[in-house]
């Protein structure tokens, strides 16, 4: 797709190719990233697809344009690696919403209890939970367990998806979600299917239950982006954060994809500009450091999760 760039973002896209041929970096970005950063990148992808990349990738050098735990899980993977993350206060409200004290007296609650932590989620929650997990393959972490009963946290849409996908495993939830997803109610469905009725609607699971129960697909963003791209239909309501309009279109430019609500962005994946971009390859900023101890517990569950074969 021919996109017009106004002179400004030509010559920063520019700057910023010629410094990670200088560097030697590889950027990579989150499909809700600004369009501008994700034309930059070598690869973009959902939480899970980037989470692969980077613990295989050899490069030296990362440019994590997405949120703060998922340049934390890129250096946990690869420590020898210098992982930067261009907006230092892009965080995800999220992945707060649950800290290490209250997982652990969580846990105390729940003796025995398997842990599955969405990857939603600080390095030192994952270094307190037996497995991780994404989007896209919740429902196999979980089976792999072969568990009874688990702890799922923080998302508590996607907890609830996992309960109602594996319903002989008992889900207790952590009442956390996604400021994003979690705000799209059912008028805001009931006004889009009025507006676009013949559209199929793609839903993220960290939208609430009554919103991916009418779903005809569930899925992570990647997830949604491949169904849409290989689906005979030509019309979509998107039900996830907006960025992943630019890949949807790009792809399938013969398609229509309409956003399921108004205000669908993440504003902290929004902080992340070709400008942040560059400045971070120029001054070597913001470089994540995860403590030791912690990165060795986020590891174990990170491992375990990308063992699994979804
Ligand atoms: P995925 O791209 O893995 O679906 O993640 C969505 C998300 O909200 C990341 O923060
Ligand atoms: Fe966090 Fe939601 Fe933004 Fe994803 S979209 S980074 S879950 S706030």
């Amino acid at each position: 797709m021919a996109v017009d760039w106004d002179e400004r973002t030509r010559a920063l896209r520019e700057e910023v190719l010629r410094l990670r041929e200088t560097t030697g970096a590889v950027i990579v970005a989150h499909n809700y990233q600004r369009d501008e950063v994700q034309e930059v990148a070598d690869l973009v992808g959902d939480s899970l697809a980037l989470a692969r990349f980077c613990a295989a990738s050899p490069k030296t050098l990362v440019v994590f344009c997405g949120v703060h735990f998922m340049a934390e899980s890129a250096k946990v993977m690869s420590p020898d690696t210098t992982v930067l993350l261009p907006e230092i206060d892009a965080g995800c409200p999220m992945a707060d919403m649950v800290d290490e004290d209250g997982l652990r007296a969580w846990k105390a609650g729940h003796p025995g209890v398997a842990v599955v932590a969405y990857i939603n989620s600080s390095a030192a929650v994952k270094a307190e939970s037996d497995i991780i997990c994404t989007s896209s393959n919740a429902l196999a972490v979980v089976r792999s367990l072969g568990a009874k009963e688990i702890l799922f946290l923080p998302d508590c849409n996607l907890g609830a998806y996992v309960a109602q996908q594996i319903p002989d495993v008992k889900v207790h939830l952590w009442p956390g979600f996604c400021i994003t997803h979690n705000r799209v109610s059912l008028a805001d469905l009931e006004a889009a299917k009025h507006a676009h009725p013949d559209a199929l609607l793609l839903a993220h699971p960290e939208t609430r239950p009554e919103i991916w129960r009418q779903a005809d697909f569930v899925g992570s963003t990647k997830q949604i982006i491949d169904y849409a791209a290989a689906s005979p239909a030509k019309k979509f309501l998107i039900g996830t954060e907006m960025g992943v309009l630019w890949k949807l279109r790009k792809d399938s430019p013969d398609k229509t994809f309409y956003l399921l609500a108004p205000g669908m962005v993440c504003p902290n994946m929004k902080k992340i500009t070709l400008r942040s971009v560059r400045d971070a390859l120029l001054e070597t900023k913001y470089r994540i450091e995860v403590p030791e101890a912690v990165a060795d517990g986020a590891r174990r569950a990170l491992e375990r999760m990308l063992a699994v074969r979804a």
